[in-house]
């Protein structure tokens, strides 16, 4: 079974290995399998400027094994797109305590694409946008190469560029914000076969509301 674990500041302690397990994760995925030389610490594992003690990371974890996942930073904090490529943004960054900025998703080389059930990817997916919903965020900005614009579209969400395409170092990229809403999550969750909640919050307080179950919300499309 996979599910999506919230580690935050707040939880992290019980979380050590796995974290640990899932820089290391990043390191095979960025530095090895992309080849993003400019991440590579030297130490086996890929942390960078924007891993502080104000990042969430959404981790899938199957049997006890990190599997996938991404990092969440507040735009109230430095970002990848305020910091790095501002160049991508035409109208001003947004800074807002409800808008996190989402990057670094991956999923592990042997658990990837449509066969593997069930699809890691889905997952991650559905719980951002239950974990969203859950914690009462607007939007989440992603710095991303173009490709996802149609896959996020595919799965009902409301993906609004920031700005132009640039190519960066090869990749067409660009900045985007994306709407946190119920029925984003309600069609991730039937279009990619997952069944309602999958976030974990491991010493943390429930959330203050509880999301919807999506069937409901589908009766709607
Ligand atoms: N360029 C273009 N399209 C890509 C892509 C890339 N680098 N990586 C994935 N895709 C698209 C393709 O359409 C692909 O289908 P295809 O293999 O038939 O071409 C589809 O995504 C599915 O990708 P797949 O690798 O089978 O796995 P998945 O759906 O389980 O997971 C990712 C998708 C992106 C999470 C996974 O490929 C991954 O972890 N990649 C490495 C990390 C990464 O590049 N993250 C994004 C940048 S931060």
């Amino acid at each position: 079974m996979v599910e999506l674990h919230v580690v935050c500041e707040a939880n992290r302690n019980l979380y050590s290995s796995e974290l640990d397990e899932y820089f290391r994760a990043r390191h095979s995925v960025y530095v090895v399998e992309r080849g993003w030389k400019e991440l590579d610490r030297g130490a086996g594992r890929e942390i960078d400027q924007f891993d502080t003690p104000h990042t969430i990371y959404l981790m899938a974890i199957e049997n006890s094994r990190v599997v996938g996942g991404h990092r969440l930073v507040p735009t109230t904090e430095p970002t990848m797109l305020s910091t790095v490529f501002p160049e991508l943004v035409l109208r001003g960054n947004i800074r807002r305590s409800d808008v996190y900025e989402l990057s670094r998703i991956f999923v592990v080389r042997d658990r990837r694409g449509e066969q593997a059930r069930p699809q890691i990817e889905s997952v991650v997916l559905a719980g951002t946008m239950e974990f969203g919903l859950a914690e009462r965020m607007n939007q989440f900005t992603i710095v991303m190469e173009t490709w996802w614009i149609q896959r996020l579209a595919e799965i009902g969400w409301q993906v609004k560029p920031l700005g132009l395409p640039i190519n960066i170092k090869g990749m067409i990229t660009v900045g985007v914000a994306v709407d946190v809403s119920e029925s984003a999550w309600a069609q991730t969750c039937v279009r990619r076969s997952v069944r309602g909640s999958v976030l974990v919050w491991n010493g943390l307080n429930p959330p203050s509301i509880r999301v919807p179950v999506p069937r409901r919300a589908v009766r709607q499309f």
